[in-house]
């Protein structure tokens, strides 16, 4: 939280207050005709700072902001509120039907996803996911057709070769998570429970093409925060080893390796190479503590390379800067890249390390509002900055050409001069050059969590 206040909902994560809805916006660049589709992404906006979910960051109402690109038009800007009962109540609207998982009904704020020609609002540790519409109004909870026994995930991974749609779900009451596969067609074709002690935390894992990469780190369940009233009652647990599972995507069979205890939210990318598998990861040092969300140290961009024979792990830096929202080609999702995308920018480490005087010894230009490319085969990085007050959020890659940098790079900036957001489109082959297409929004987009590009 930003030191002096009860909020983390201050600086670039200030609430909207307003459902907007614009056609035909003004562009700067000319948009390509071949970006059909909507660049939707979702982020907690509590209904004001009174409400229950105004205390932590995860817990805020979500709400997602799209962008509907076609013919080179920007035709519409919508931003919506996903509507659980509690947000339908407080808008006098009728809560919409369906399922419920143990009591767990949230407005899903973590991601935003396409799946079988239908919408997603997804959130983690329980709730279901939320349907919306193609204009973002909320459709009703989803089980998908009763395929799942219990709550899903914020993020998943959609394997490129086979279309499935990858999840490890997980809830404070299970003494395992779920591996969870939905087929292209919408429909759950398996759950496989891997057993978990503690319950953990489990915010993200990672696809290749053998192994389902489970990361079981050192945040569990905590009774005790749960009594004393945290709504996300985990915390850091020296009794729970910190290990790596990889499950066999064949077999189901698990094999675990022990590393190095640590935090990590979010996968760059991971591949099988050879005997040994890569993966990449924003990984935090030190200790996630409690509900107030204090990581304890800022967060870099570092390699686990896994011999599953020996159960040896190497962990190597592939950039020392304090980064965050990887992203990459997802046509090369579990498969050997190059080129991963993330974001720097300096409110989001305000919340997770509020610890002003390590954060004023980054100096701006390799940590403020900077969108990073990483080469990993070269080990370079370019860097595009966009200046103070820009909140710049997470860098979408949309392929264009067969080459993996070909293709653009999305995401919302803040326009400070005008107090309203822009979608940049950037040349992902063409990083730090002019943007091809600069979409002026009516209005503020707070920073906020994960998104997507759902072509068509
Ligand atoms: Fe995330």
């Amino acid at each position: 939280m930003t030191p002096g206040t009860s909020t983390p909902y201050t600086g670039g994560f200030t609430p909207v207050t307003e459902e907007i809805t614009a056609f035909d916006l003004e562009v700067t660049g000319r948009i390509p005709a071949e970006l059909d589709g909507r660049y939707l992404r979702n982020g907690p906006n509590p209904l004001s700072l009174d409400d229950a979910g105004a205390g932590h960051l995860f817990l805020g109402a979500g709400m997602v902001h799209g962008v509907r690109l076609r013919d080179g038009r920007a035709e519409w800007y919508r931003n919506r509120w996903v509507r659980n009962a509690a947000v339908s109540e407080r808008l006098g609207e009728q809560p919409r039907p369906g399922p419920v998982h143990e009591g767990m009904d949230f407005a899903a704020n973590t991601h935003v996803i396409g799946l079988a020609g239908r919408t997603f609002a997804t959130v983690e540790a329980g709730a279901l996911p939320y349907e919306l519409g193609y204009e973002l109004d909320t459709i009703g909870s989803c089980d998908f057709g009763g395929g799942l026994p219990g709550g899903y995930a914020a993020h998943t991974h959609l394997d490129p070769a086979t279309g499935e749609l990858h999840a490890i779900a997980y809830f404070f009451g299970w003494d395992h998570h779920q591996h969870i596969v939905i087929d292209p067609g919408g429909n759950v074709t398996r759950v496989a429970r891997i057993p978990v002690p503690d319950a953990p935390m489990a915010h993200d894992f990672a696809l290749t093409e053998r192994y389902v990469v489970i990361y079981d780190l050192p945040v569990t369940f905590s009774m005790t925060h749960a009594e004393q009233g945290h709504r996300l009652p985990y915390a850091w647990n020296d009794a729970h080893a910190a290990r790596i599972g990889l499950v066999s995507r064949e077999s189901g069979d698990v094999r675990w390796v022990e590393v190095e205890p640590c935090w990590v939210f979010h996968t760059l990318n991971a591949y099988d190479d050879g005997d040994e598998v890569v993966v990449d990861v924003v990984r935090y040092p030190k200790r996630f503590v409690d509900a107030r969300l204090d990581l304890g140290g800022l967060p870099t961009l570092d390699r686990w390379t896994i011999n599953p024979a020996t159960g040896k792990v190497r962990q190597t830096r592939l950039d020392d800067r304090a980064q965050e929202f990887p992203r990459m080609d997802e046509r090369r999702t579990g498969r050997p890249y190059r080129y991963g995308y993330t974001a720097a920018t300096r409110d989001v480490y305000e919340v997770i390390h509020p610890k002003d005087a390590e954060l004023e010894d980054l100096p701006d230009e390799t940590f403020d509002n900077t969108l990073i490319k990483h080469d990993l085969l070269r080990g370079t990085q370019e860097s595009r900055q966009f200046g103070r007050g820009a909140y710049v959020g997470e860098p979408v890659f949309v392929g264009s050409g067969a080459a993996e940098d070909d293709g653009y790079v999305l995401c919302y900036v803040n326009n400070a001069a005008r107090g309203a957001a822009d979608l940049v489109i950037l040349s992902a082959q063409d990083f730090t050059g002019e943007p091809v297409a600069t979409v002026h929004l009516p209005a503020r987009v707070p920073l906020g969590f994960h998104g997507s590009w759902i072509a068509g």
